[in-house]
């Protein structure tokens, strides 16, 4: 069977699970280089989540309020995680450690909502085969996104507020 857009995602959701985790256990030194990396990898994840995924939910004509409402909260969630990861390069060792875990927690709830809130509506808006076809116009979305990607142009985006973006007027 073919992957799709949603079996990527979860890959990934899995191994960034994975990278927080073993993050504890680091050196200083190698939990400095880690927020680089982890930044860096976590932008293009996201974006190309907003670019290939929220918005072709945003196109269709027939989307409830609910599933409005949940893809608003992911930018602002995608925004949130972006300035908690920028944040920790700059903390002495201890507090580091805590606002790792801040950021695990926060992240786990984004995923978990992701995955059993969101995707089950996308198995039901989208056929297989259309899932499958987004699954490679994500990753190829994600190297567009990594090309020529540097650190100053990530803290950029965040700081324009960019990835706040919200593609649904939703009506009081
Ligand atoms: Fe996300
Ligand atoms: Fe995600």
């Amino acid at each position: 069977m073919s992957v799709t857009i949603l079996d990527l995602i979860v890959d990934e959701h899995q191994m960034f699970s994975s990278r927080l985790k073993e993050q504890c256990l680091r050196s200083e030194a190698m939990q400095r280089s880690f927020v680089e990396g982890f930044l860096r990898d976590f932008f293009i994840h996201d974006r190309a989540e907003e670019k290939v995924l929220y918005q072709s939910i945003s196109k269709l004509p027939h989307v409830n309020k609910e599933t409005q409402c949940l893809i608003s909260s992911f930018y602002s969630d995608h925004s949130q995680i972006f300035s908690l990861i920028s944040d920790l390069k700059d903390l002495p060792s201890r507090e580091r450690r805590h606002r790792t875990n801040v950021l695990a927690e926060n992240i786990g709830f984004h995923f978990k909502d992701e995955e059993e809130r969101l995707f089950p509506v996308l198995s039901q808006l989208f056929s297989q085969q259309k899932l499958v076809d987004m699954g490679q116009l994500f990753l190829a979305t994600k190297a567009e996104i990594s090309g020529g990607l540097t650190l100053t142009s990530i803290h950029k985006h965040i700081a324009s507020g960019k990835s706040q973006t919200n593609l649904f007027s939703l009506s009081p």
